[in-house]
């Protein structure tokens, strides 16, 4: 193909010219002029490989142990990070965390295009001391910050946000694909030459579309989302692709009135033992997290409801059918209300046992042990299923205290101790284990 003159403001698919109609995904008008300046060839170099200094390697930890976690212990020198999400969930206060953390040890730079410098350093203030070493620029031109870049040699560098980043020569508005493109581009081109680790601050548009961060994904190394609700206080962040480590790692953060603050296990909301309300242990990336499931079941004033939060409707819906047909549980009349606790996304099957047993306990009213955790899968017979991470999930759970576990009774659990396992072949044995043995007030 010809050098691309255009791209999808949608898909980032490239075309040798306009037309109406993008080629990669079909949207209307969406195609915006771009420009790639002609590469200068010059002569290429080659190494002895065993003489290649590999102590450029070294990763620089970010100071928020949740993030080194998700990015396999830190920030590579030289590499170019996307951090996004949607508005107000917390990316300027991460982002400004790692400079305030690095800049108590080496020297970090904000360019800072959507804030002004006072704004920048009242939110700095609030999440505690501010070295000296860290300094700030209110800049939207990119080449002007490209240069800054070059001229400061930052050991970290944080663009917040790309979006409000604009290269006049370009073309077109600020946020743009091709502007995004051409900013993540020049801006990661400079962090290789300074070996400096650069964090792109992006959005994603109001309907959560991943356009902006599908385009710019090959561009950069790494790509972190940061999700949660704004109204809750949980940040998850996703390592979605990741050059120098797994992905698919997640870490747990806490939004407080000074900042974000390492959540490395989630904490449980009831102190008292409620019916309704029973422990599941949910996998995400390579980590198994105990969650408080719970359920609340009253007669419907009109047409019966199902209201399923955090976790997945259709494996509520499926379990009430379960609970109803095998178990001689009914929800018939009833509205049925099911959440996790804390606001921790539990959609994998492997939360089927604890939610099904919270529905059941919030029907027939026998309170469930605070120490007691039920894992595994329910299908469509009533029968218990093994679920992937099995032997991890029930660790988990022991660590974090639970004395019991109801897991299904093909578990293979072979090096677990620590812990009473009570293996159930079915929903409805399981129930009848909780009622007789591990209720509140029943006599083992
Ligand atoms: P912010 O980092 O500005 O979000 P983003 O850059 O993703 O748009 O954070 C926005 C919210 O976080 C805002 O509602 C205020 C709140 N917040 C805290 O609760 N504690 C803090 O220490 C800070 C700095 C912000
Ligand atoms: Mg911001």
């Amino acid at each position: 193909m010809r050098n691309p003159t255009h791209v999808c403001r949608d898909c980032g698919a490239t075309a040798p010219r306009w037309a109406g109609r993008c080629a990669g995904c079909g949207e209307w008008n969406t195609l915006e002029a771009t420009t790639s300046a002609p590469r200068a060839s010059s002569e290429a170099t080659t190494w002895a490989l065993a003489d290649v200094d590999v102590s450029r390697l070294a990763l620089r930890t970010t100071g928020v142990g949740e993030l080194d976690r998700v990015l396999g212990g830190g920030l590579a020198p030289g590499s170019s990070t996307l951090l996004y999400g949607e508005p107000g969930v917390g990316k300027s206060t991460l982002a400004l965390m790692v400079l305030l953390a690095h800049a108590s040890r080496g020297s970090a730079l904000l360019i800072a295009a959507e804030e002004s410098l006072a704004q920048v350093a009242r939110r700095a203030r609030r999440l505690g001391d501010v070295p000296s070493g860290l300094e700030v620029a209110a800049v939207t031109d990119l080449a002007q910050a490209a240069d800054l870049v070059v001229a400061r040699r930052p050991e970290v560098v944080v663009v917040d946000s790309l979006s409000a980043m604009n290269d006049a020569q370009l073309g077109g508005a600020s946020g743009s694909v091709s502007q995004l493109r051409h900013g993540a581009e020049r801006l990661s081109q400079s962090a290789r030459a300074t070996q400096s680790s650069l964090v792109l601050v992006g959005h994603v548009t109001k309907d959560g579309d991943l356009a902006g961060p599908r385009a710019l994904e090959h561009l950069v190394d790494t790509v972190i989302r940061i999700e949660g609700d704004r109204h809750g206080s949980l940040r998850i962040l996703r390592a979605q692709k990741h050059r120098f480590g797994p992905t698919g790692e997640i870490g747990l953060l806490e939004m407080e009135g000074s900042g974000l603050r390492d959540l490395p296990e989630l904490a449980i909301t009831c102190a008292e033992a409620t019916s309704g309300v029973v422990l599941g242990v949910t996998r995400d990336g390579t980590r198994s997290l105990v969650v408080e499931v719970q359920a609340l079941v009253v007669a419907a004033l009109s047409s019966p409801r199902r209201v399923a939060h955090q976790v997945s409707g259709q494996r509520l819906a499926l379990l009430l059918a379960v609970l109803e047909a095998r178990c001689g549980v009914s929800t018939a009349g009833c509205d049925v209300f099911a959440a996790t606790a804390g606001g921790l996304p539990a959609t994998d099957p492997g939360i089927d046992v604890a939610l099904a047993l919270a529905v059941a306990s919030a029907t027939q009213g026998f309170v469930v042990r605070r120490d007691v955790a039920a894992l595994g899968e329910v299908g469509l017979a009533g029968e218990l299923r093994v679920v992937e991470g099995l032997a991890r999930r029930v660790r988990e759970a022991a660590r974090l205290g639970a004395s019991t576990v109801i897991v299904p009774a093909g578990a293979d659990l072979e090096g677990v101790d620590g812990v009473r396992v009570v293996r159930c072949a079915t929903l409805a044995e399981a129930i009848g284990a909780l009622t007789s043995r591990f209720a509140v007030g029943a006599v083992e």
